[in-house]
């Protein structure tokens, strides 16, 4: 599907953000992996979660969504959920997992399954999971006494034959949540106690959500232990508005003049917000309460309200340390950067080249198509600001973040962007377009 996206109009209103997408694989996850029903309120219905959620019920678990307003194609905003799951040792054996598009599915998956001696399971998806590596996850748990096989040691088709598990301390060598994850999760069903030292500090959803339901996980600095449980005991999960889907809202707002734009019940983590701390840095007028690190709930996960203006640049330089807390944003400040006086440059982020596409590549020819000037680097991209962009066409490629990275290059630019593969969007923001078109129109 191709849309178009035209200059001019700009963004006024308020905008509800869709439910947090790494949040919802989570709550459908550890909801399956508890002991007792968990109820989730406002779960992401899209399609990357939708995996989630089939994955969930071929492992035994009964998802009784009779009080979601959805519909059969993914649709939008949030819907209620009550979780039954086989708890954390019963999942059905023998079963192939289809993750779809979702790589925290894949990722995650493998740390539950690993430990439940005596099962085998196979994870596959689509033609972009088969391009992302799993020996990330699969060298930690083989450490752990997992068994696992995967196509050229790398990719999916990954098997899994459950065995009974050591804890281990894992030295992570890129700052990712999905590892870290995986291994905390696989921890549960450890004899021992398990370990993650992370380089960089990641989202922590999984760690707050784990102390929410007692298991025992403690944090010192940069090391982060669990240790083995009986059982899990969550009872509700309210799922916060996204920021990763929220970005692009508040990208356009601030490129468009005239726009103000009101963003409210936002995750406000501030393992999530880095891409907003980017764009105050650049120079934008943010109003808002991010939670500040030294603050942070240790269990919870806060919201905030942030109030967003059109206003002027200046270029940036994004460092590794931060990439971890903005990475699904980073296209954007390659947008942004192309608007802002200066030079704009981001260092740390090669692992932009594993995700759904290689967000490198993509988006440096993505915006470059549309006039920019722009370069890509082994590990990121400089950008030098050009006074704007010109318009043009723009492939999705199948990410969705590039999808919805073209529709807000068109609202800033010259003449227009048509987007090619729109539907792309659909893995994580269903809603987009009509979210757009209602604070355009
Ligand atoms: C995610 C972690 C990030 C992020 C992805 C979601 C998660 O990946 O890019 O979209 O939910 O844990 P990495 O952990 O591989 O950096």
């Amino acid at each position: 599907m191709n849309a178009t996206f035209r200059p001019g109009a700009a963004l006024r209103g308020t905008l509800v953000p869709p439910p947090d997408k790494s949040l919802s694989h989570r709550a459908a996850l550890l909801g399956a992996m508890s002991a007792e029903p968990v109820r989730v309120t406002n779960f992401l219905d899209a399609a990357d979660t939708r995996s989630s959620l089939d994955a969930v019920r071929a492992l035994g678990a009964l998802v009784d969504a009779r009080d979601t307003q959805w519909t059969s194609s993914p649709g939008i905003g949030g819907g209620e959920l009550t979780i039954r799951g086989p708890g954390l040792r019963a999942a059905t054996p023998g079963v192939a997992i289809d993750v779809g598009n979702a790589g925290t599915l894949l990722r995650l998956l493998p740390g539950w399954l690993a430990g439940q001696d005596g099962g085998s399971w196979t994870l596959d998806g689509d033609a972009s999971i088969r391009r992302r590596p799993v020996d990330r996850v699969a060298r930690p748990l083989a450490a752990m006494g997992a068994q696992l096989r995967a196509r050229d040691d790398r990719f999916t088709p990954l098997e899994i034959s459950g065995r009974p598990l050591q804890g281990i301390e894992y030295e992570l060598p890129v700052a990712s949540a999905q590892i870290k994850s995986c291994v905390l999760i696989a921890g549960l069903l450890a004899e021992g106690t398990t370990t993650v030292v992370e380089p960089e500090p990641s989202r922590d959803h999984t760690e707050r959500l784990l102390a929410r339901a007692g298991a025992g996980i403690v944090r010192d600095g940069a090391r982060v232990a669990v240790t083995c449980q009986d059982e899990l005991l969550l009872d509700a999960i309210r799922v916060p508005g996204d920021p990763s889907s929220a970005a692009f809202h508040a990208a356009a707002a601030v490129l468009v003049p005239r726009s103000r734009l009101v963003i409210e019940g936002m995750a406000a983590n501030w393992t999530r917000v880095g891409f907003f701390r980017i764009l105050e840095r650049m120079g934008a007028v943010l109003l808002g309460d991010l939670e500040q690190r030294e603050a942070a709930a240790p269990d919870a996960e806060p919201l905030c309200e942030l109030d967003v203006v059109h206003g002027p640049l200046i270029g940036t330089r994004v460092t590794a340390d931060e990439v971890p807390l903005a990475i699904d944003e980073l296209p954007l400040v390659a947008l942004l950067g192309c608007f802002a006086e200066g030079e704009t440059v981001v260092e740390g982020a090669q692992e932009l080249r594993l995700k759904e596409s290689d967000r490198i590549a993509t988006v440096v020819d993505g915006l470059r198509g549309l006039g920019a000037d722009i370069e890509a680097t082994a590990d990121g991209f400089a950008v030098r600001g050009s006074g704007g962009l010109r318009g043009g066409v723009l492939h999705a490629q199948g990410d969705h973040r590039l999808a919805m990275l073209g529709a807000v290059a068109g609202l800033a630019s010259r003449d227009g962007v048509e987007v090619v593969g729109m539907e792309a969007a659909a893995v994580s923001y269903p809603g987009f377009t009509a979210d757009l078109a209602a604070l355009t129109g």
